[in-house]
């Protein structure tokens, strides 16, 4: 195949920030989706109904001219989040999903929860309205392995948060591991995990194998290779429960070249590209428009785009930086050249 052509991608977990690295993210993604689900954690951050709607209006200003996006908005939970202003924010048609960060597991998560029985009653309100919750699925105990994280957060906290909570719709948000694959796919269809581009190609040898490469660090952090595959397997088998979420996260070079480096991956340039090429070496190009474009809409009960992109196999050359008036931000380096191109 040299040429595919699929219903307009969404991206179900973004980061745009704000400011000046806002303008210079946000064409990128726009040039390829049509939609995306926008992470809450600036700082301070997007916690009310008020914050979301000021916020899309900041998105969309910094929309260039003849650009289609539609941003959709999530709240930021934290223990004194107000039910009422959840549901009218989700009534509005304004916010599409709540966010869950455990206090202290990433970048901008300080207000995040700490005690889940504070946060107890938006959670059935979010049941009863059909509003999704977005989970960030990592445990942020000093004595947790980081590798073991996600996993442990599963049975520690997000199975006994689903049981506690009939019918509360959850996204597992970038799941890095076999046992999250194992768990999504033991579910109803209350819930859907997503899964980021660079999780489908790094491994944790990528990250620190022969030298340290703080561009290839994100949370939650790649995994064996053994879970990679997993990834790879669950994307690329068009079962409706899998569908991506970029979590693409830029951080400017300064701050990702630390002796205490943020965590991200910038993956909004390239994504569409590198997912290609990932699809075509499974053999499951024909599961391309489901994992990008149809899976995501149909959880989130919204229509599937009807505009179009075009994949075509001609190589395409990244720029390896995007400039901002912060400074470069490294795009994801696949380590391979990209065979394909997106239009
Ligand atoms: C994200 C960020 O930079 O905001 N970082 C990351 O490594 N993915 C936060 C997040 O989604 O964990
Ligand atoms: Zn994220």
């Amino acid at each position: 195949m040299t040429s595919l052509t699929i219903a307009r991608p969404d991206d179900w977990h973004l980061h745009l920030r704000d400011g000046a690295m806002m303008r210079a993210v946000l064409p990128h993604t726009a040039q390829h989706f049509a939609r995306a689900i926008i992470m809450p954690n600036l700082v301070p951050p997007v916690v009310t109904g008020a914050q979301a709607l000021a916020y899309r209006d900041r998105i969309l200003a910094a929309l260039p001219e003849g650009m289609d996006f539609a941003p959709l908005m999530t709240l930021y939970l934290t223990e004194d989040t107000d039910p009422d202003d959840v549901e009218a924010a989700h009534a509005s048609g304004l916010v599409k999903a709540v966010k869950l960060y455990p206090a202290g597991a990433t970048t901008n998560s300080a207000s995040g929860v700490a005690d889940f029985g504070k946060i107890r009653d938006t959670l059935d309100r979010m049941a009863k309205i059909g509003l999704p919750l977005c989970v960030h699925g990592e445990v942020t105990d000093g004595d947790v392995d980081i590798f073991d994280r996600e996993a442990v957060f599963i049975d520690r906290v997000l199975d006994p948060l689903r049981r506690a909570t009939p019918g509360l719709r959850v996204v597992m948000e970038h799941i890095t591991t076999s046992n999250a694959v194992d768990y999504a796919r033991a579910q109803d269809d209350t819930l859907a995990a997503t899964i980021t581009t660079h999780h489908l190609v790094i491994n944790r040898n990528h990250i620190l194998a022969g030298g340290i490469k703080p561009h290839y660090y994100c949370l939650p952090v790649a995994k064996r290779e053994e879970h990679r595959l997993a990834l790879r397997n669950a994307a690329t088998s068009g079962e409706t429960r899998f569908f991506l979420g970029t979590d693409s996260a830029p951080h400017t070079d300064a701050n990702k070249l630390l002796p205490c480096g943020c965590a991200g991956c910038f993956t909004a340039p390239n994504t569409m590209a590198i997912l290609a090429q990932v699809f075509e070496e499974d053999a499951a190009l024909d599961h391309l428009e489901t994992f990008t474009s149809r899976n995501g809409p149909n959880f989130y009960g919204l229509p599937v785009n009807d505009t179009t992109i075009t994949l075509t196999k001609t190589p395409s050359t990244m720029p390896t930086h995007v400039n901002t008036e912060e400074g470069p931000v490294t795009v994801f380096d696949p380590g391979f050249p990209l065979e394909w191109s997106a239009h």
